[in-house]
């Protein structure tokens, strides 16, 4: 067996995590990928720090079981809240977050050091984003703010219409003179084009998602493990409502999946 020819785990919350997975895609594109979304268990941003710690050390067992050779885990929640646990009991993989990338991707895009979070309740508790950001460079300011009804909104798919419009203008009233946001949240990026234009020019809007794919490049080709398969493939499983998964997730990844790539599995045989 050639470790190489492995594909690679994702797993979030739910649909969300795939925005990050188009990214992955997007810069690997030979290498495939196996993404894992728990449905039945959706939202984590609102649970507590143990209960989501504990369903993301099911998500990752259930990912390694079938063979992966990398893990990432979309979920901006289940990353602060399970990422050191993985990495430490995972140690023959690679186990990458989504936290990192994006902090270090705002601590990029910032002049003033002044920057804002926008993320579910359990990420913002976790201060994870203001700890990292604080690690890497010194003096900066991070305020933390829960959007829960951003999350609501994006799995409704009204992602530009009027109650979307004034729900973000609500959350922007939180904004205090940061020059830069962090979607730091999955489900967030969809909301790019309305946050565009209701910000002022000088404010940068940025997510994890790219700068977890250039992560994860660099982490394949530090270790070697490129794919040397010819071709590529994306199974999708979920562990509630194939049907909803396969509805939604156009708004999430920006194409249609085909509903015979999605397969519905028991998360209690895995408990
Ligand atoms: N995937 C979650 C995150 O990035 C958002 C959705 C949820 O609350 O489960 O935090």
């Amino acid at each position: 067996l050639d470790k190489n020819n492995f594909a690679i785990g994702v797993f979030d919350s739910g649909m969300g995590g795939l925005t990050v997975l188009k990214a992955l895609q997007h810069e690997l594109p030979n290498e495939s990928f196996i993404y894992l979304g728990d449905t039945a268990r959706l939202p984590y941003g609102t649970k507590s720090r143990v209960t989501v710690k504990k369903y993301a050390i099911q998500m990752a067992r259930i990912l390694v079981e079938k063979q992966i050779k990398a893990l990432v885990i979309a979920c901006n929640t289940a990353s602060t809240a399970a990422i050191s646990y993985l990495q430490q009991t995972l140690a023959d993989i690679p186990v990458i977050g989504v936290v990192e990338p994006g902090a270090q991707a705002a601590i990029s895009a910032s002049k003033t050091k002044r920057i804002a979070i926008f993320a579910t309740q359990t990420t913002i508790a976790s201060r994870a984003y203001h700890d990292t950001i604080g690690q890497k460079t010194n003096g900066a300011h991070v305020s933390g703010h829960a959007c829960s009804l951003l999350v609501a909104l994006a799995e409704e798919g009204m992602i530009d219409n009027l109650i979307a419009r004034q729900v973000i203008q609500h959350y922007l009233s939180y904004l205090s003179n940061e020059d830069c946001i962090v979607l730091g949240c999955t489900h967030f990026p969809v909301f790019n084009p309305l946050l565009k234009a209701l910000l002022p020019k000088k404010v940068k809007v940025v997510d994890s998602a790219k700068a977890t794919a250039a992560m994860l490049k660099k982490l394949l080709q530090e270790q070697a493990l490129f794919t040397r398969k010819p071709s590529s493939s994306t199974q999708f499983l979920v562990t509630d409502s194939v049907d909803r998964f396969q509805r939604l997730s156009p708004i999430f990844l920006g194409n249609e999946i085909a509903i015979s790539d999605i397969d519905l599995i028991d998360v209690a045989h895995h408990s």
